[in-house]
């Protein structure tokens, strides 16, 4: 377990070691998040003036303006290079649970329109197997009810984020023990609810690089067979 200071510093310190991915002809896609947040800042800070970002969420489109960042429709953006983003949780597959902050389906279809997903993380993310922190699912507000009995169905314990709207104007449950021993399985099974948006498992898409902070450095994580971890 590492201290709230300790883990600020870490968001901050693989933050700024994910400049090293940007460069100035980049429309980058960047993600939401307190560590995003840190990489916006240190991205404003650098110098390195891109040509424009992607953004995934109102808020991150709100700092990076403030810092002079020019955000771009993802409708007019077309590939992007590279895309950065955070994560709740992630396994030695780079496979992820997003969603904490209710961005998911943004963040996916950016991931997925996006050459490379550098995920930046502290060393807390880091699990054997996803679940310990529950799987954000964004739903259409008419289906919450029948999504909610499908997925206790499924295992799961549905829990409504009280007093949250997404982006796109719809809730998000937030499941707690769901089986994910395998998430590619469990991902398609949730995203094909209807009325299900999409759910915050990344493992259809995972990140192909994971930076993560610890107390010795940051590590570059590219999977099992590549780096151990
Ligand atoms: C938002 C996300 C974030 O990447 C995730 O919640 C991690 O956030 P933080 O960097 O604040 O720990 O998926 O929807």
């Amino acid at each position: 377990m590492i201290s709230s200071d300790q883990q600020q510093l870490q968001k901050q310190r693989v933050a700024e070691a994910a400049l090293a991915w940007v460069s100035p002809d980049h429309v980058l896609g960047v993600g939401t998040g307190s560590t995003v947040n840190c990489f916006i800042d240190a991205l404003g800070a650098s110098g390195i003036r891109i040509e424009a970002a992607v953004s995934s969420s109102e808020a991150t489109t709100k700092r990076l303006q403030s810092h002079g960042i020019h955000v771009r429709e993802l409708n007019l953006a077309g590939t992007l290079d590279v895309y950065i983003d955070g994560a709740d949780e992630f396994d030695a597959y780079r496979r992820l649970i997003k969603g904490g902050g209710g961005a998911l389906t943004r963040e996916k279809i950016i991931a997925g329109a996006s050459r490379k997903f550098i995920c930046i993380v502290d060393e807390s993310k880091k699990v054997g197997v996803l679940g310990k922190f529950p799987v954000p699912i964004e739903v259409i507000p008419m289906a919450r009810s029948y999504i909610a009995r499908q997925l206790v169905v499924m295992g799961g314990q549905p829990e409504l984020r009280e007093g949250f709207i997404t982006d796109n104007g719809n809730l998000i449950l937030d499941v707690h023990n769901m089986d994910l021993v395998d998430p590619v399985a469990t991902e398609k099974k949730i995203n094909n609810l209807p009325g299900v948006v999409t759910c915050g498992l990344f493992a259809i898409r995972s990140a192909d690089i994971v930076l993560m902070a610890t107390a010795s450095g940051v590590q570059e994580i590219l999977g099992i067979g590549n780096q151990a971890i």
